[in-house]
């Protein structure tokens, strides 16, 4: 007991050592930064972890993970001291003015995804050590004054996947294997590509062209017909069996709080500025509609092109208070695999939530909703994309306190930004419109076909249920169809995805369970992985399915083969007896489950 204590004590000691290094060594870097007095003011060296500082996110062992000071006009340099943030993941402090060198203790920084230095006046070489960087997806530096020769160790970097060295004066040769990153810009510097060489300085990119980092977009692709009808109808059922409910009518209010107030990072957005940007809330604007309400694309003033949602159905008992506390909530999650919130407006009949608008739209889009000349998401992204969302929802569930449920994971709800790196939006809604009767049984939320049999029947969600909805997800990314689809009947085929994906497992043609799209061109064996992935998901008991971070796992290659041994014995003696009761009764129990399925669940 004493030893046990005597540990404690020390654990304690240690935690509160070295967060405190980790202060410092920001604190460091706001003086090297030479900011001014009313820059980073609340950066106080006195407390005892740096994690309530603005513009720096922690994880829940108070180790620092993120510091962004974008755009903020500082002009000094960067402090060597850095070197011991070693559980950063992503620093961003691109378009300031800073000078000097890329200190070598970057190279400490073995956790980074994202180093983002682009628009600054930095000088001298880039640092060898960054080649330590193992986990380095991200690397910007463009637009800065860098010179000599890109160092060879950079060929070393696995996971990179945006390379930006343009603008700079850099020399001499670029190491081959970064022309196999999927996307760099070597472009104006001297350096052995472009006109009189045979590579290209730029490299080909993915889908339509893209305006490099500016524009991020939203999109929410309304749904295919079918389950619009049905939506309609369903939602018009519903508000008949809630007479009583008061109809939000939409007016524009004057006298309503036309200021801005910092709000945490959120902006606090004047409801004027909102009909501005999307020029009245124009239908011409609306990029899709789900069951929170319509999204509208909109420019700001300052240009920045953003999504705003406009929420309906919402009624909070506590006002405007209790709408800025979810709200609150939801700001705080903050990871590059989920949508950020921007700000948020609020007037006396009105609520309104502003996100950054993602530039490629949906993973649903991309798989079903193309137009002409634009090309199919390709299986390496795909994969990236199963991986990313499943990081973005372990986010959700492990790391948010209090934890964050979904309740509506689907292809839809999965954006892509600029570099086709998926991000999970519409998180954190269930909460801000059900705050009424809390209680009670919940409405159930969710899509038809995504939606878990026990959420369905009990009306309680939990981390499980996303899980499953993450399981059709991945099923909706290697398939490139609907989670429920009528048209498949017609070849007398399951309507549910999962039941049709199923049967061709259990027959042994995983060919034809892969999107004819991708022309053949996918590994079978990852294609395999993703789909007991999914099944192993999708288990009809949350208590069988994985937690996100072991999804996570099993996609990076840990502990899949083990789970799915057990998957298929419980699997066989669930069929064998499936199968028994079919024999007497002719009705499968996972019709039963279809006809809940379209009976419960709203439209989104
Ligand atoms: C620091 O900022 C002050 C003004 O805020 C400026 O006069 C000074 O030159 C700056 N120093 C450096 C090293 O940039
Ligand atoms: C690099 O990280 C180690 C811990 O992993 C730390 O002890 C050391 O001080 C760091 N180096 C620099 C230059 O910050
Ligand atoms: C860039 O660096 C060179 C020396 O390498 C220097 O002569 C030049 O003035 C710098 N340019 C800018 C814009 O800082
Ligand atoms: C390419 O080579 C031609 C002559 O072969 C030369 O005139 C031109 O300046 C070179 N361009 C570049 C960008 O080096
Ligand atoms: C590459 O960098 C140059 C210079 O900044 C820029 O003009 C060009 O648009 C970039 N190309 C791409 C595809 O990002």
């Amino acid at each position: 007991m004493e030893l046990f204590l005597a540990i404690l004590i020390l654990a304690c000691l240690y935690s509160s050592v070295s967060p405190d290094q980790q202060g410092d060594a920001l604190f460091a870097l706001k003086s090297s930064l030479n900011a001014s007095n009313d820059q980073l003011s609340d950066w106080n060296q006195n407390q005892v972890n740096p994690c309530t500082w603005s513009k720096i996110t922690c994880d829940d062992n108070s180790n620092v993970l993120m510091v962004s000071l974008s755009n903020m006009g500082f002009t000094g340099t960067l402090t060597p001291r850095l070197g011991v943030l070693v559980h950063l993941n992503t620093l961003s402090l691109q378009g300031n003015g800073i000078t000097g060198k890329i200190p070598e203790a970057l190279g400490n920084l073995t956790s980074l995804t994202m180093l983002d230095l682009e628009k600054n006046s930095l000088s001298g070489e880039i640092p060898a050590s960054l080649g330590n960087l193992k986990k380095l997806q991200f690397l910007f530096l463009s637009q800065n004054n860098l010179s000599g020769t890109i160092p060879e160790s950079l060929s070393g970097l696995p996971n990179l996947i945006n390379l930006q060295l343009a603008l700079n004066d850099l020399t001499g040769k670029v190491p081959d294997s970064l022309f196999q990153v999927p996307k760099y810009n070597f472009s104006e510097n001297h350096l052995n590509c472009g006109l009189n060489f045979s590579r290209r300085c730029v490299s080909d990119s993915e889908g339509s062209p893209s305006k490099s980092k500016t524009g991020l977009v939203i999109g929410i692709v309304g749904g295919f017909l079918g389950i619009i009808l049905l939506g309609g109808l369903m939602l018009f059922f519903w508000r008949g069996r809630h007479k009583g409910y008061k109809r939000e009518i939409y007016v524009d209010v004057p006298g309503e709080v036309d200021r801005r107030i910092p709000f945490g990072q959120l902006r606090r957005f004047a409801w004027r500025e909102l009909q501005l940007a999307t020029d009245n809330f124009s239908e011409k604007n609306v990029l899709g509609q789900g069951g929170f309400g319509k999204v509208y694309k909109g420019v700001l003033s300052d240009s920045t092109k953003v999504a705003v949602k406009r929420l309906t159905d919402y009624e909070s008992p506590g006002g405007d208070a209790a709408f800025q506390r979810e709200v609150e909530m939801i700001s705080v999650a903050v990871h590059r695999n989920l949508l950020r919130l921007i700000g948020f407006c609020t007037t006396p009949t009105e609520r309104l939530l502003v996100y950054p608008y993602m530039q490629n739209l949906s993973v649903a889009y991309r798989l079903r909703e193309l137009k002409p000349g634009e090309s199919v998401l390709i299986w390496p992204t795909r994969k990236r994309v199963a991986l990313g969302t499943a990081r973005g929802l372990e986010y959700l569930h492990e790391h948010c306190n209090p934890k964050i449920i979904h309740r509506d994971v689907k292809a839809a709800n999965v954006l892509l930004d600029e570099d086709f790196e998926a991000v999970v939006g519409d998180f954190g809604l269930a909460k801000l419109v059900d705050v009424r009767k809390t209680n009670v049984t919940t409405q159930v939320r969710g899509t038809m076909g995504h939606i878990a049999p026990e959420y369905l029947s009990t009306g309680k969600s939990s981390e499980k249920t996303d899980v499953f909805g993450y399981g059709i997800t991945l099923l909706e990314i290697v398939t490139g169809q609907r989670a429920i689809d009528f048209s498949r009947l017609e070849e007398e085929d399951d309507v549910l995805l999962l039941d049709h994906v199923k049967k061709l497992q259990r027959e042994k043609r995983l060919d034809a369970i892969v999107d004819r799209n991708l022309h053949k061109n996918y590994n079978m064996d990852e294609v395999e992985m993703m789909i007991q992935v999914a099944l192993l998901c999708t288990q009809g008991s949350p208590e069988d399915r994985p937690a996100m971070s072991e999804v996570v796992r099993m996609l990076e290659g840990e502990g899949l083969a083990e789970r799915w041994e057990e998957w298929q014995h419980v699997e066989v003696t669930r069929r064998q007896e499936y199968e028994r009761l079919q024999r007497r009764f002719d009705w499968g129990e996972d019709s039963i489950y279809n006809q809940d399925a379209v009976e419960l669940s709203g439209g989104r």
